[in-house]
């Protein structure tokens, strides 16, 4: 694979586990992915149709968090479907399985695994996530592995960012701008890659999958949002301790507590357009 540009080259090269994974994990962090799922969700859901995700199918849904993409595609793929949701984090598989029962959604089962050690004697139709390979210390070999449990002609399907390409506002909000900078600092000096979306082509013909195609798509809006403002304001909650731990920002600079309120009085004062960070879904299939 060629070698990371400077400025987005993970900090540590961490060997079989994310040493330094910089969102935590906590209930908090579990309402904040909950959140994240709700406003990426029909972004997410065009790419999983273009990728052929579609009823009756055995989905993997790897890095699967608070459970939101496996609810997802336990939708497309409907009750002659399934998905197995993997995560290494107890405390989020607990989360998820309690979520799906609550919601009746019996074709879904979360597992307590490590990517790299997974092994299943029923093959998958497709292989999907959102938001994981980027913080993977070597996603292709993680998709090499994985590969091994997909039948031949599967799908895979990610959904991931690329913070090469700035989030714009107009007029400019400078409040919004610098969180939207410390939270890129906070991933990239924890290893993360922060230009995956633009490394899936190249990761999925490294680790042997056909046929790739892409899609770019961002979130955007009018004016400053309560929900807009409160999710920015928990993902910098969640980065908080890799601010500090890597010298980008004191506590004192950022005053969580009174953020959601400063970046809504900021954004009534500017009323702005604004386009976040883009995000690349990539898909293809095994031969
Ligand atoms: C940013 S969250 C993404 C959650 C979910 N995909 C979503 O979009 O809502 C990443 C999740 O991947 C899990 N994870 C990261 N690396 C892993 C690995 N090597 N094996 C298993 N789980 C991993 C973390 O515990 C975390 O819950």
């Amino acid at each position: 694979m060629a070698s990371d540009p400077p400025n987005t080259r993970p900090a540590s090269a961490p060997s079989s586990k994310i040493s330094s994974y910089a969102l935590g994990s906590s209930d908090r962090e579990r309402r904040r992915l909950m959140k994240q799922g709700e406003l990426f969700r029909e972004l997410l859901a065009d790419a999983f149709r273009s990728a052929g995700i579609g009823p009756g199918m055995r989905v993997l849904d790897i890095g699967s968090g608070a459970g939101d993409v496996a609810m997802l595609a336990a939708e497309l793929v409907g009750p002659a479907g399934s998905v197995v949701g993997l995560d290494r984090d107890p405390g989020s598989v607990a989360w998820a399985t309690k979520r799906v029962a609550e919601a009746a959604m019996a074709n879904i089962h979360f597992r307590t695994a490590e990517f790299n050690e997974f092994t299943d004697p029923q093959p998958f139709d497709a292989l999907v996530g959102r938001f994981i390979l980027l913080y993977l210390p070597d996603p292709t070999a993680t998709l090499r592995h994985l590969a091994h449990v997909l039948r031949s002609g599967a799908a895979i399907a990610f959904f991931e960012p690329d913070f090469t390409v700035p989030s714009r506002v107009f007029p400019e909000m400078p409040e919004f701008e610098r969180c939207g900078a410390w939270i890129q600092e906070a991933l990239r000096r924890s290893g993360a890659r922060t230009d995956m979306g633009m490394r899936l082509y190249a990761t999925y013909r490294d680790a042997g999958f056909i046929d790739t195609e892409t899609s770019v798509s961002h979130l955007s809006g009018c004016g400053i949002a309560r929900e807009m403002a409160e999710y920015l304001t928990e993902t910098l909650r969640s980065v908080l301790p890799k601010l500090e731990l890597y010298g980008i920002a004191t506590r004192e600079e950022v005053q969580i507590d009174t953020l959601t309120e400063r970046v809504l009085a900021a954004g009534l004062a500017a009323d702005p357009q604004w386009v976040g960070t883009r995000s690349i879904a990539a898909w293809a299939k095994k031969p």
